[in-house]
Formats: structure tokens, C-alpha cells, sequence
């Protein structure tokens, strides 16, 4: 993997016209996990999908750059707010999708690792209509961790789990995504309490930061720091416009 690069964003989007953000300013430091919380609607899914170098439907008008001045494209992997499994695909061929995509030979042995860290070691063979939600937000998941790219955009990521489902693939991908740049987008103070390097409060009016607690991530989620850091973030998420 190459060296992980920070992300900015900066600019004002609007879909046919309505507005949808900004003007706003991002940043994520290379290397480190970037909660961006904030309530539905704001425009965190539009600005991921930005990043990521999709949203043709919207018009942005400012910049996406990577801190080293190099393109961003090849560099992302995404892990979009819907599932976006292929119907007719099983999990290993779901898991193994981008490889196949780029014309190289699928990785089993790695997907049956990855499936193994979430769960999902027993339905490999089952195609996504056969498992709860949960399990399919875990096989995305799977599909994600296994990119190795220094870019990770999550979106939503651990919305569909159930509170220690939730708590468990929080520590699983904080592992196995250290080191690299992640802008987590979430509307749940506890996980931004838990995951978070960096905090960007994203409300209507506009996108501020706010500085978690010291200990490191992924944080325990019963820790007087964590819990008070939590309490914090609702509270700012309460009082925004
Ligand atoms: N393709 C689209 N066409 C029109 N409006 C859209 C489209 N995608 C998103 N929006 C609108 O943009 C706003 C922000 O959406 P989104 O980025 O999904 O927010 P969030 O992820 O923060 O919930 C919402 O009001 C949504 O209805
Ligand atoms: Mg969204």
C-alpha cells in the first residue's frame, strides 16, 4: 500500500438546483480515522460519494484533492451507504468483486479470512437474498476491508448491526484499517465517541470540529471519557440549526 494522503474537500453542491451543502471545508489527516456525524439529510452520503469520485448527478462547485497532490482515483475504495451486493452473486464472488472487476484473479484464501473476522464463515456460498441484513451489511464490509487502498470512505457502516454485532466489527475494522485514511460517516455519537481520531460535526450550518478524547481507538465503549465524549457530540447534535 502506498502512503495514505489526508483528504480535503472544500465547496458549496446542489442537486437541479436545490442546495445540498456548503460552503464547507473538510479535512482528514493522513493516516488517521475521521468521524464526519451528523443528522440525516445534511449531505454526508453526497459528499463521500464526491470524494469518491462519483455524484455525477451533482453540481459541485469547489475542490477534492488529496494532500500530496497526486489523483485521488485508484487510491479509494467505498463503502456506499447501500449495500450494493450483486443479486446473483454469492459472498466469496460478492467479497472478491473488485479484483474480478479489474481483470485479476479473485482472492479466496483472503476472502475466506476477511469472512471469517465478520461473521460470515458459514454462508459464503449464500447469495445475498439468503441473509439478514446485518449479514449483508458484514459481507460489504468484508468487501471493503479486503481493498487494500489507502482511502477509505465508509458510509454508514455499521447501521444495519445490532448493538454487539455493531461493537465488535467497529474493532475489526479499526484494526485492520490503522494506519490509513478513513472518513467514517456516521449519525451515531457512540460510534464517533468510539472510533474517532478526528470529529467533524456536520449540521446545516455548516461543519465544525470537535476534539475527542485522548485514549486510543478503538475507544472502550463503557469508559467515563468515551461515555462523556458521547454525551458531548448529542449535545451539539441537539443544539445545531
Ligand atoms: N440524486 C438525488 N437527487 C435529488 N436529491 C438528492 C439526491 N441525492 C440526495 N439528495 C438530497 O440531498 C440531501 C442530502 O442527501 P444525503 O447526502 O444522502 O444526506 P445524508 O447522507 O447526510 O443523509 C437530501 O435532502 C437528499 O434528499
Ligand atoms: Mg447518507
Amino acid at each position: 500500500m502506498t502512503a495514505p494522503p489526508a483528504l480535503h474537500l472544500s465547496g458549496r453542491a446542489t442537486i437541479d438546483g436545490a442546495p445540498i451543502f456548503g460552503p464547507i471545508s473538510i479535512d482528514a489527516p493522513p493516516g488517521e480515522w475521521t468521524c464526519l456525524l451528523g443528522p440525516s439529510g445534511v449531505g454526508k452520503s453526497t459528499l463521500l460519494r464526491l470524494l469518491a469520485g462519483l455524484g455525477d448527478e451533482v453540481a459541485f462547485d469547489g475542490k477534492v484533492a488529496a494532500g500530496d497532490g497526486a489523483p485521488l482515483g485508484g487510491r479509494v475504495a467505498l463503502m456506499a451507504q447501500a449495500d450494493l451486493l450483486m443479486p446473483w452473486l454469492d459472498v466469496t464472488a460478492n467479497v472478491t468483486l473488485g479484483a474480478r472487476l479489474r481483470g485479476m484473479a479473485p482472492q479466496r484464501g483472503r476472502a475466506r479470512e476477511v469472512l471469517g473476522r465478520v461473521g460470515l464463515a458459514d454462508h459464503a456460498a449464500k447469495r445475498p437474498h439468503a441473509l439478514s441484513g446485518g449479514q449483508r451489511q458484514r459481507a460489504a464490509l468484508a468487501r471493503t476491508l479486503i481493498e487494500d487502498r489507502p482511502v477509505v470512505l465508509l458510509d454508514e457502516p455499521f447501521s444495519a448491526l445490532d448493538a454487539r454485532s455493531r461493537a465488535l466489527m467497529q474493532d475489526l475494522a479499526a484494526e485492520v484499517l490503522a494506519g490509513r485514511t478513513v472518513l467514517h460517516v456516521t449519525h451515531d455519537a457512540a460510534e464517533a465517541a468510539r472510533l474517532g481520531h478526528n470529529v467533524l460535526l456536520m449540521t446545516a450550518g455548516g461543519v465544525s470540529c470537535v476534539t475527542p478524547p485522548a485514549a486510543p481507538t478503538p475507544r472502550l465503549y463503557d469508559a467515563p471519557e468515551t461515555l462523556g465524549f458521547q454525551g458531548r457530540l448529542l449535545r451539539l447534535l441537539m443544539e445545531a440549526r
